[in-house]
């Protein structure tokens, strides 16, 4: 039996319209899905319409970024305390688009994830490396590294407080998953830095997998010991896929 909580993430990122995701929670709400950690995160614009859906299930609401500021000056930002206000529950941070399309450093990740964790939402904290940092054997430094610098300063409370996915950049759209065993290699690594960082905590905190996760292959990913659940874009669309990575979680 794991120590960790399991979780299903859907990363709906710059997809979907508003029928669409009215569609979505209509087939949610017909699927009894089962109690668990199963949360969206929508398209800004559209977290207040999925949060009136999501009354009607136990699925939780979240934002795909945020910024590092509170307030003020910053045409175009989202602050994280607006996000709480609204009642999102949790925000993407690091994700690999943030970082290669955005430029965002992992000062600004860590600035954001501390930002983030005292305004009262849950980060999800994404570190993952790409086919040429793996191809030259540097996964663990830069997925550790990552790791290390997102949580520079960041101190820990309980096992709710954040949550790590590791998507190796490679594995992201591309149709092509980690095996079980490349993805559960990594988790044993990103597990025992978050022992030696967090000795009270470390063992407890959750570590998602993304990259291609698609109900044929949860089953066999959820089997690997540190892999709790999935950070999941494509299949989290379609309301069925989401349903049956649901129920495997269960
Ligand atoms: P994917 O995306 O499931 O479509 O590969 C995962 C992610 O980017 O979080």
């Amino acid at each position: 039996m794991s120590n960790q909580k399991t979780y299903i993430i859907g990363n709906w990122k710059m997809n979907h319209k508003l029928h669409e995701l009215n569609e979505f929670f209509a087939e949610i709400d017909k699927a009894d899905l089962p109690a668990g950690n199963f949360w969206i995160a929508p398209q800004i614009a559209h977290i207040h319409c999925a949060l009136e859906k999501s009354n009607q299930n136990n699925i939780k609401i979240g934002a795909q970024n945020c910024s590092n500021e509170e307030a003020g000056a910053f045409t175009g930002e989202t602050s994280p305390i607006a996000l709480k206000d609204i009642g999102a529950s949790f925000v993407i941070l690091g994700h690999s688009e943030r970082r290669a399309i955005f430029s965002e450093s992992d000062e600004l990740i860590n600035a954001k994830v501390k930002l983030a964790m005292e305004s009262g939402l849950i980060p999800v904290l994404c570190v993952g490396e790409t086919l040429s940092e793996r191809e030259a054997g540097k996964t663990l430094e830069v997925v550790l590294g990552q790791v290390k610098a997102g949580l520079n300063a960041v101190k820990i409370k309980d096992e709710d407080s954040i949550i790590i996915a590791y998507e190796p950049v490679w594995a992201i759209g591309t149709g092509k998953t980690a095996t079980p065993e490349q993805a559960g290699s990594v988790h044993s690594e990103i597990r025992k830095c978050l022992v030696d960082l967090y000795p009270q905590v470390g063992e407890k905190l959750s570590i998602l997998y993304g990259g291609s996760v698609k109900p044929s292959n949860i089953d066999d990913l959820l089997k690997q010991e540190n892999i709790n659940g999935g950070l999941v874009g494509g299949a989290s669309l379609k309301a069925s896929d989401y349903i049956a990575l649901c129920k495997a979680a269960k």
